[in-house]
């Protein structure tokens, strides 16, 4: 072989590596995305879930009425559930302290809190608190909407 020939050959190899390399590279910054936010969802999900007096699919023992003890405020509930998303606007949440609250107003607190309730799009059914009741749902998106400037 001539020095030449070795020279192509040599560039052609650079350069196939490279473009595996690039390829796999943007393939693990895919996967990393969407597990990335899986395990936002993992990381936030509540701790215990709240066993509503009669229900005896999880046990006589554990049935304690949901509407025991004082009801959080509208910024407790913010500031340990919704503001996981919605601090930062996590996957187009609205964001606190933003003009973003000022646009959802115009569909009043009763639609807002029934689409927070079931839950629209990335935002989960009542924003993974499963044992807040309508009322601390309300004065959360209350806190959310007093945010906006
Ligand atoms: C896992 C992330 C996440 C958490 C936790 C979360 N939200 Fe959301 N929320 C979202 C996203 C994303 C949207 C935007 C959904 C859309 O319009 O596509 C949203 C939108 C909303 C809206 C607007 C709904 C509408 O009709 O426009 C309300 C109200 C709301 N969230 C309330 C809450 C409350 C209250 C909590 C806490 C109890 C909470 N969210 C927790 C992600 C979250």
């Amino acid at each position: 072989m001539t020095n030449e020939a070795v020279t192509v050959n040599l560039t052609l190899k650079i350069a196939s590596i490279a473009s595996v390399l690039s390829l796999s590279l943007l393939l693990s910054l895919n996967t990393n995305a969407t597990t990335s936010e899986d395990k936002i969802i993992e990381r936030i999900k509540p701790v215990g879930q709240v066993c509503l007096e009669g229900d005896d699919s999880c046990g006589s023992a554990s049935a304690i009425a949901a509407t025991s003890g004082p009801a959080r405020s509208g910024e407790e509930v913010y500031t340990s559930k919704c503001g996981l998303c919605h601090a930062a606007g996590v996957s187009g949440a609205p964001k606190f302290g933003t003009a973003d609250w000022a646009e959802r107003r115009a569909k009043g607190i009763d639609e807002l809190l029934a689409t927070a309730i079931k839950g629209i799009n990335a935002m989960p059914a009542k924003g993974l608190c499963t044992d807040c009741t309508d009322d601390e749902l309300k004065g959360a998106i209350e806190h959310m909407l007093n945010s906006a400037p």
